[in-house]
């Protein structure tokens, strides 16, 4: 949630900043504005709106010099407005930051700052820090930082920078910030994407961490202020992998990068005889006795499909929570309880705060992550990565099928580490899930079916999502899609409490998206479409290959490969998110950059 590059070295930096923020946009994008320091002035420039005001702007006015400060913002404290856009700069203009996270103190610490003289000029938490900094700055801006970040509690990756000298100073408290080493040059962001082109080289800060990055040197200090080394990290990403690539939207991209992204999530992880998995984990499955998986949004779905793998091949309880209500709800944990905690970014706050309320129950804790280096990945006892490369798209498709794909392997890990699945059984899943990449490239081939299927949701008021057993999980995940990006309302139900209460709003306004592949609960599914059908609804079925009862049941069907009640949800999730694309270009809608949204929610 909002997006920070920063620059010092030869080149022109407002021009990096501004490239790097491009990267960043998906984290924020109703602001954005940098700082550029040249022989002992300032210039700022600051647009509400898309980055492309900035843009424009700075097609008109130059900012120059060899440092600068950028930010695309995420509003929270304050309107999406110029005043309150980021860099925020000091009375005199010497002193300028950006940040991100929540300051929780700001209102205590502005009335103090005010009633010692300082004018603010925008609503926001942020404005604070530049005020508070100042107030401690007697030359030298390392030590100012420090003093203040004292009085400040709350979440911050700070990036801030004086007229005088020729560093940037950074700072982190629970928000990411990744400083880019490079030759003569250092690059600063909030996300390693903004990185890629540039350098592979990156240290990532830890909380409570202080550096001074200048074009030559890092010097990190931690949190009792002493001077600490570099953990030097390689980035394993290449550039091209976040770029849009010639596609439409970096959505549709992604979507297209399934099929990659499950063989990434797959290989090397199987044993020769292809009957167990080889995980690189320290955690001991003999340990634990009851899984609870944590996650939010699309990443808690997957964990939904998870559970049942889980406790269908590997016989272990599981539950999935809310991560957003985990640690309020006194959750009952120990130590003989594994949490896994979901995430593409590894920084939703939501997740990382559940994550730690399991440590301090004495609960062990693995994550299944996308991103390396990220804060979950520093505080979990065990990582299983999903390698899906970077994910753009503020709606989430590739990350969703590879945390499936994460999660039918950690089952089999499970299950045969205790016993409870059989070499047979387990040969048969590693089997079928080798199919997966193949059966969802089909799928997406039969993208021109779902363009056809888009008219039947025109003049929709809403749209109804069933699905049955595990794909319970992939109706929720489809409703969350369309209405992320389309701006319906859809809503997600199990087929079979449509009829206690739902059935209600069932008209010819009210299509219903039905999950139906083939499997024990199809009869009972055709039923409950039956009982739409009676009642003027317009049903979208999506099926398995081959099932002819389907037709009498649905306006229109959509059908993948056949594949076992376990692997379908991978498959059914495709054309749901070809359909949640396909309405909002019909739409007109932003479908990368969904109104009011951000990728990577990193305040609670
Ligand atoms: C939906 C979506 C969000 C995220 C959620 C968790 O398309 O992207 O619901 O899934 O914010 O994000 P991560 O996985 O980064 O923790």
């Amino acid at each position: 949630m909002c997006g920070i590059t920063s620059y010092v070295g030869p080149r022109d930096a407002a021009s990096v900043v501004l490239d790097g923020l491009t990267r960043l946009e998906y984290r924020g994008y109703d602001s954005a504005g940098i700082v550029s320091f040249d022989a002992g002035t300032t210039t700022t420039l600051k647009r509400a709106g898309k980055l492309a005001n900035l843009q424009s702007a700075m097609a008109e006015q130059h900012l120059p010099g060899h440092r600068a400060v950028g930010h695309t913002r995420w509003a929270t404290h304050g309107r999406p407005t110029n005043e309150n856009a980021h860099p925020h700069v000091s009375e005199d203009g010497r002193l300028a930051l950006v940040h991100n996270g929540i300051i929780e103190n700001h209102a205590e610490l502005r009335n103090r700052l005010e009633a010692l003289g300082h004018v603010f000029t925008s609503e926001t938490d942020s404005e604070t820090l530049v005020h508070l900094i100042e107030e401690h700055d007697e030359g030298d801006l390392l030590t100012a930082v420090q003093e203040a970040l004292k009085q400040v509690e709350g979440a911050y990756a700070l990036v801030v920078a004086h007229a005088e000298g020729e560093g940037i100073v950074v700072a982190r408290a629970t928000s990411p910030l990744v400083i880019g080493l490079g030759d003569g040059e250092q690059f600063i962001a909030s996300d390693v994407s903004a990185l890629l082109p540039y350098t592979d080289r990156v240290v990532y800060l830890s909380d409570g961490e202080v550096a001074v990055v200048n074009e030559t040197a890092v010097t990190l200090y931690g949190p009792d202020g002493a001077e600490r080394s570099l953990d030097v990290d390689v980035i394993d990403w290449d550039a091209d992998a976040a770029d849009k690539g010639g596609w439409p939207h970096y959505m549709l991209k992604e979507i297209y990068e399934q099929p990659t992204v499950l063989q990434n999530t797959l290989a090397e992880r199987f044993n020769e005889a292809g009957d167990d998995v080889t995980l690189d984990l320290t955690l001991d499955p003999a340990t634990f006795d009851r899984i609870v998986v944590v996650a939010a949004g699309t990443a808690s779905y997957a964990g939904m499909v998870g559970e049942a793998f889980l406790e269908r091949l590997a016989r272990i309880p599981c539950e999935v929570q809310v991560a957003s209500e985990f640690r309020y709800a006194e959750p009952i944990l120990d130590e003989r309880t594994l949490v896994v905690a979901v995430s593409q970014s590894g920084e939703t706050i939501d997740t990382l705060e559940a994550v730690r309320e399991a440590k301090r129950a004495g609960a062990k804790t693995l994550a299944i992550l996308n991103v390396r280096g990220s804060s979950i990945a520093r505080e979990v006892d065990d990582i299983l990565y999903i390698h899906a490369g970077p994910e753009i798209g503020v709606a989430s498709t590739k990350a969703y099928l590879a945390m499936l794909a994460a999660f039918a392997l950690l089952a089999v890990w499970v299950g045969r580490t205790r016993g409870a699945l059989d070499a047979e059984r387990a040969k048969a899943w590693i089997e079928e899930l080798r199919t997966a990449p193949a059966r969802v490239e089909e799928v997406l081939q039969r993208r021109p079916a779902v363009q056809d299927a888009v008219p039947l949701l025109d003049d929709a008021r809403g749209v109804l999502y069933l699905g049955r057993g595990v794909n319970v999980a992939s109706a929720f995940e489809g409703a969350l899609k369309l209405k992320e990006i389309t701006y319906l309302h859809a809503e997600a139900y199990p087929t079979g409490e449509m009829k206690h209460g739902p059935i209600a709003l069932i008209d010819a306004a009210t299509p219903v998206v039905a999950l139906a592949p083939e499997g024990r609960l199809h009869a009972k599914t055709l039923s409950n479409l039956q009982e739409v059908r009676a009642r003027d609804g317009r049903v979208l079925a999506i099926a398995s290959d081959g099932d002819e009862a389907i037709a009498s049941h649905a306006d229109v069907i959509l059908t993948v490969p056949r594949t076992s009640e376990l692997l379908s949800p991978m498959l059914l999730a495709v054309p749901m998110q070809l359909l949640a694309y396909e309405t909002a270009v019909r739409l007109g809608r932003d479908v990368d950059q969904p109104r009011n949204l951000a990728k990577s929610v990193t305040v609670e």
